[in-house]
């Protein structure tokens, strides 16, 4: 009998749990954002009228900046208490990529729902909307609780992280726009972790997307033309060579530590075009790269090292680069970065372990440290299943409101930073590692 009410009390609670969950305010704007469908390519418009609305309401100056029509990026200013110091800029991106409810969704990817045991699922739950939340309500919650910040805080969202931010944080960067924050220091994001602990990017891989086109005979599909003559043959000769070096690189990663992605090269076809008839020995075969530098490769002499290794596959192969990265420095994470160490005691004062990283794939970041400016890549989601771009993204409500109570002590420390204890040229915080 004790058992079974023991029972009714354990469900009572748990729902009571939920009800409260349903109605925080922080849960609702956070599943509201999640329902607004900001796929790539999308109109990105009902997401940045719901920030307008939310900055708005906090009484906040907000502005929004397209350098490319269809592409916003909105700006909330948090104002501190001196601008002549540096500001911190916490970054995020409104975009998600593409969700399908058919490739499996438990529940519809743009629902926000918030299901019994408290967890809130769809698109963007980990990537990055939950940050882009938890940014806002640390801040509103500095602000409710009367605490000024020495330091301007800047929000800034992104209308294309994920598709190479040539319409976002590339033209961002390089403006007047941005000059005129007068930042810092950018926190940007991370990733989730399936151990107690959360990694901090403190630099990024360069990403290389690059394009080699063969060009060889084109004849009948019944005939033996010199196979090295041929549009295949030459492909096959750079499919050698450059799958050559991914198995090499693979072997050094199996040895790489986790936390440093930086330390080995990734290369992988990933497209092939070509063929305009099954019985015609094709003229083109395209192949399409993606490679991610180890942040120690001379980015000269790699290019020369590919440029050789295609000269030596055969005559007429031409290489294009679809995207061509500069290797970016690092952030220092140590007690020679004040950033670093206002950020870390932050995080371990609310239970955080931080694990300084560089992750296999690349962020924002990459383009703010090659401006010269410090950055952190940090989403607070330790023992968290890894789901960013996966089917059935979601979130736990307790890790959301966690993630919450770490900003406002980050945010906290950052921007309550003395003028005195940091240099007024931030890139002093950067080092590079290529060689
Ligand atoms: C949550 O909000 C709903 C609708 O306003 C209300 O009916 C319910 O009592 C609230 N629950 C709690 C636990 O506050
Ligand atoms: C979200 O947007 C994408 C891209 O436009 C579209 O294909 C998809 O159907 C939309 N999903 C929903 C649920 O509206
Ligand atoms: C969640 O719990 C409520 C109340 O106990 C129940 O009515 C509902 O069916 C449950 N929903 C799911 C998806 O399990
Ligand atoms: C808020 O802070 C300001 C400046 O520090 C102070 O003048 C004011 O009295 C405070 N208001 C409340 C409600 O605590
Ligand atoms: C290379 O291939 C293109 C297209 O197949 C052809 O027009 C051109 O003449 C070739 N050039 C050389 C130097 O073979
Ligand atoms: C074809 O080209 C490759 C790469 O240049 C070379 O190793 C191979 O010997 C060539 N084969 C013939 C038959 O010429
Ligand atoms: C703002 O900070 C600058 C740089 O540290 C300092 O020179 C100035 O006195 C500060 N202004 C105020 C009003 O505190
Ligand atoms: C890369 O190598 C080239 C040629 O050896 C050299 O001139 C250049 O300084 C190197 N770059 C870096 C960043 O070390
Ligand atoms: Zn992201």
């Amino acid at each position: 009998m004790w058992l079974r009410s023991l029972f009714c009390v354990a469900i009572l609670l748990s729902s009571i749990v939920a009800q409260n969950y349903a109605n925080d305010s922080a849960v609702k704007i956070f599943q509201q954002y999640i329902q607004i469908n900001t796929t790539s390519g999308n109109d990105l418009t009902p997401a940045v009228n719901f920030w307008l609305k939310l900055a708005t309401e906090q009484g906040l100056y907000t502005n929004v900046y397209w350098f490319t029509d269809g592409y916003p990026i909105v700006v909330i200013k948090w104002p501190g208490l001196n601008s002549t110091l540096g500001s911190i800029m916490l970054n995020s991106h409104m975009d998600v990529v593409p969700a399908d409810e058919n490739d499996g969704w438990t529940y519809p990817p743009f629902s926000g729902y918030l299901d019994n045991n408290s967890v809130i699922w769809g698109r963007g739950a980990q990537d990055m909307k939950s940050v882009t939340i938890q940014y806002y309500e640390a801040l509103k919650r500095l602000k409710a609780r009367n605490i000024t910040l020495l330091r301007d805080v800047y929000m800034t969202l992104m209308p294309d992280e994920e598709t190479g931010a040539e319409n976002g944080m590339v033209p961002f960067v390089a403006s007047e726009e941005f000059k005129a924050l007068n930042v810092a220091l950018e926190l940007d994001e991370g990733t989730s972790y399936d151990l107690p602990v959360s990694p901090v990017f403190y630099q990024d891989k360069a990403v290389w997307q690059i394009r080699v086109d063969c060009h060889g005979v084109a004849t009948h599909g019944s005939s033996f033309a010199v196979l090295n003559t041929t549009a295949i043959g030459k492909c096959s000769n750079v499919i050698n060579t450059f799958l050559a070096l991914r198995d090499q690189e693979y072997e050094k990663s199996l040895g790489a530590d986790i936390t440093n992605s930086g330390s080995y090269t990734s290369i992988n076809l990933n497209k092939i075009n070509g063929g305009t008839a099954n019985n015609i020995v094709p003229q083109i075969i395209s192949l399409v790269f993606d490679v991610r530098l180890a942040t120690t490769v001379n980015e000269t002499l790699f290019e020369a090292q590919l440029r050789e290794w295609i000269r030596q596959a055969g005559d007429n192969i031409t290489l294009t680069f679809l995207q061509k990265d500069s290797q970016s420095p690092a952030t220092i994470v140590g007690a020679a970065n004040p950033y670093w160490t206002a950020f870390s005691k932050a995080a371990s004062t609310k239970g955080f372990i931080v694990l300084p990283t560089i992750p296999p794939g690349s962020t924002d970041a990459r383009f703010m440290r090659s401006a010269g400016f410090p950055a952190f890549g940090f989403s607070p989601m330790p023992n968290t299943e890894l789901l960013l771009h996966a089917v059935n993204e979601r979130l736990s409500v307790k890790t959301f409101l966690a993630g919450i109570e770490v900003y406002e002590q980050i945010i906290y420390n950052l921007a309550n930073l003395p003028g005195e204890e940091t240099s007024v040229d931030p890139s002093v915080y950067l080092y590079y590692t290529s060689q």
